[in-house]
């Protein structure tokens, strides 16, 4: 007895394992359904087609699964991403491929793989889609999140390219109604002069080594740059006295930074300088920047200048100009809901078909047709056979009219027009239907 006891309580288990994982979407991974949630996300969508339209930004879709090396040259061996976010699978075929994590490093290797060097240079491309990154859940943080990334490939290294990058960032965003937004920017310099900036970063803080935190002192020899994103208490109290990289620029550095600042202010876009931005990604150098709204903790957008990524792509031998920034769309989104954005779902039929019997259902397939060809959205219930559930149905949904197919009317090649306010039918012959229900619409 004590056995089948324990056996039954195994297959218990199992089965509430099943179903957990038979019911449940992976953890930070949603799904969108509800209509108003879609029609935020079409509304999003449709923004960030008109903007990169406007300025000058084509389509660019790179698969979502590429080489895990990419991202490992790209993103830095030492960066979260790559130390602890990736979704790395091995295919059958022997490939280790990883969900992206971003969209920047696919779009670089779209650029060389497809020999987009030979179309007028700088070319703009944008993009829209889902990265990967197993990261612990929270508001405005998830494991599937979208983005929207503008990048600018090739041509020179004009201040220029930075300062539009910015500002059809920002303009995208205050389509949506998102306004007050803060552009947090920084120079975080060249391979000539930073070089210099991170020992002095290093001697720093390998002086104050007993006080920072546990990942700090890992930072301090890998990754000396991220010391200053660090968010814990103690290690922020000794950040703010940190030597900052402008006091190391090189003149092109320098030069590069004050045209960047000089065409914001043309623009009338408002920044806060942050000497202590730095990014999770190894790829950048020069101009750093990230967006927020008022009351968001979280950046709705961030990006810089990518310099050495072909480079370290070993796509060439020399650098090419490159400067971009991603948008996070799930937070711009949670910021559209919660400053009332009104979204119109898209209008609900105002007919409804009813039909009874084979011989109707067949016709009235068909007669749907009609009506999406005339342009007028029509209900209905096909697999419910009765006059009354099928009437329910449309009294729920509100329609104006229903229209009434049965057997006789089949047989007499009519259709009964039905006023759902007043009651009132009338019947009319079926290939009248469409121009009497336009009509009665009106
Ligand atoms: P990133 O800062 O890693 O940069 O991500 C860009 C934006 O994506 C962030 O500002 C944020 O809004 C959103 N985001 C990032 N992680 C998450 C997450 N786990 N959940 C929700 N939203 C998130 C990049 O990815 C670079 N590729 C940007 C870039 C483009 N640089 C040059 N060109």
């Amino acid at each position: 007895m004590p056995k089948i006891f324990k056996s039954q309580k195994k297959e218990k288990i199992v089965k509430t394992k099943e179903k957990k994982v038979l019911f449940q979407s992976p953890r930070g991974m949603h799904d969108i359904f509800l209509p108003e949630d879609q029609c935020l996300w079409e509304k999003i969508r449709e923004t960030a087609k008109k903007t990169a339209d406007f300025y000058g930004y084509s389509r660019i879709d790179a698969p979502i699964l590429e080489f895990a090396e990419i991202f490992e040259k790209s993103a830095g061996e030492a960066s979260d991403i790559v130390e602890k976010q990736m979704f790395v699978l091995k295919t059958r075929g022997g490939d280790r491929l990883a969900l992206r994590p971003e969209g920047t490093a696919g779009i670089m290797r779209a650029y060389f793989q497809r020999g987009l060097s030979s179309l007028p240079q700088p070319l703009k491309l944008f993009y829209f889609g889902p990265m990967f990154r197993h990261e612990a859940p929270q508001a405005g943080r998830y494991r599937q999140f979208h983005q929207i990334g503008f990048e600018i490939l090739g041509g020179e290294n004009d201040p220029v390219y930075d300062a539009q990058v910015i500002l059809t960032t920002v303009r995208l965003i205050e389509e949506v109604k998102i306004k007050n937004l803060t552009v947090q920017i920084n120079n975080i310099g060249c391979r000539h002069c930073r070089p210099a900036y991170r020992k002095k970063l290093q001697a720093y803080y390998h002086a104050r080594q007993n006080k920072i935190c546990k990942d700090c002192r890992r930072r301090l020899s890998v990754n000396p740059l991220r010391l200053l994103d660090c968010k814990n208490e103690d290690c922020e109290e000794i950040k703010k006295e940190a030597p900052i990289m402008i006091d190391f620029f090189c003149a092109d550095c320098r030069g590069h930074f004050k045209g960047v600042l000089e065409y914001l202010d043309e623009l009338g876009l408002s920044y806060a300088l942050n000497p202590y931005l730095v990014r999770g990604l190894d790829y950048y150098n020069g101009t750093v920047f990230e967006i927020f709204g008022d009351e968001s903790k979280n950046a709705l957008a961030s990006g810089g200048r990518y310099d050495y990524l072909a480079e370290a792509l070993k796509a060439r031998k020399s650098s090419l100009p490159a400067v971009g920034s991603s948008i996070g769309v799930e937070r711009v989104i949670e910021l559209m809901k919660s400053r009332g954005f009104s979204c119109a779902v898209s209008a609900s039929p105002k007919v409804f078909l009813i039909q009874m019997g084979e011989p109707a259902k067949k016709k009235a397939i068909r007669l749907i047709e009609e009506f999406r060809k005339a342009g007028v959205k029509i209900g209905e219930s096909l697999g419910k056979d009765s006059l009354g559930n099928q009437l329910k149905i449309a009294d729920r949904k509100n329609v104006e009219i229903a229209l009434i197919f049965g057997q006789r009317e089949v047989f007499e090649e009519n259709i009964i027009i039905r006023d759902m306010k007043s009651g009132v039918q009338e019947t009319v012959p079926l290939n009248k239907a469409v121009e009497e229900v336009k009509k009665r619409l009106k």
